[in-house]
């Protein structure tokens, strides 16, 4: 894989499937290794949780985590905001190094507020995500879709890994799918795993997270390799 310029990702990272390894399931005592063992694996993306105890029950890692994880690969940083401040936590996570940041937009107060914080991303260079808890509509993030690099679908409710997939947020995948330009992309995030991803790539998503189903499986790169596959497979058919 060749180096990848900093910024924005998207629109240089092809057509996918993009496989996207959460941290939050990494072990933390080693993450420097982890990392190369997924990126050795061909992932293309890293994503990294951030919650606040606030927006979320539980709290994960914060700018430091990020800046210390920049200085050990090339890979795309994807940030995952799930606080209850997005405004204030994307020039802290831009300054640490991100490449895209990916907010909730019910986190923010309305779609004048979500379409601020994306024009500090795009003057910052940094790709734009927008995203939704499971329980929110579709509509809700239709105000600025088409500002957007990519849309995120949660298909668990945000705060902890190694949740149940949700199916029934499998419509919202093809709803939102069919709103989006070629360019932009349609991630998802929750219960990943080799029998559930198809269903997502069938619906039209391209950037597939998943935390436990990677980095707790005895076989990292089988693991990946099995994902990619499910995800490349559901497409053709
Ligand atoms: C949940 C996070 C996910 C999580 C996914 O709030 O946004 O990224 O790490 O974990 P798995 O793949 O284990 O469901
Ligand atoms: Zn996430």
């Amino acid at each position: 894989m060749s180096p990848v310029q900093r910024g924005n990702p998207w629109a240089t990272l092809g057509d996918g499937p993009l496989i996207a390894p959460s941290l939050l399931a990494c072990d933390f005592a080693r993450v420097g290794e982890q990392i190369d063992t997924v990126v050795a694996a061909g992932a293309e993306v890293i994503h990294v949780d951030v919650m606040d105890g606030h927006f979320v029950p539980n709290l994960s890692m914060g700018p430091p985590v990020v800046q210390s994880i920049r200085r050990v690969t090339d890979r795309p940083l994807d940030v995952h905001l799930m606080v209850t401040d997005p405004a204030y936590y994307v020039e802290r996570f831009a300054e640490a190094g991100a490449d895209s940041v990916t907010f909730h937009i019910e986190a923010c107060d309305g779609a004048d507020q979500a379409g601020e914080i994306i024009s500090m991303l795009r003057d910052r260079g940094l790709g734009a995500g927008i995203t939704l808890r499971p329980g929110t509509p579709a509509e809700a993030i239709r105000p600025v879709i088409e500002q957007v690099d990519l849309v995120l679908v949660m298909t668990v409710e945000p705060g902890y890994g190694g949740q149940e997939f949700m199916a029934d947020q499998v419509d919202k995948i093809g709803d939102i799918r069919s709103w989006l330009r070629d360019d932009q992309r349609l991630e998802v995030d929750g219960g990943i795993k080799s029998d559930t991803i198809g269903l997502c790539a069938a619906a039209g998503a391209d950037v597939f997270v998943a935390g436990v189903n990677v980095f707790r499986s005895p076989n990292i790169p089988a693991a990946i390799a099995g994902l990619r596959s499910a995800a490349a497979q559901a497409r053709q058919e």
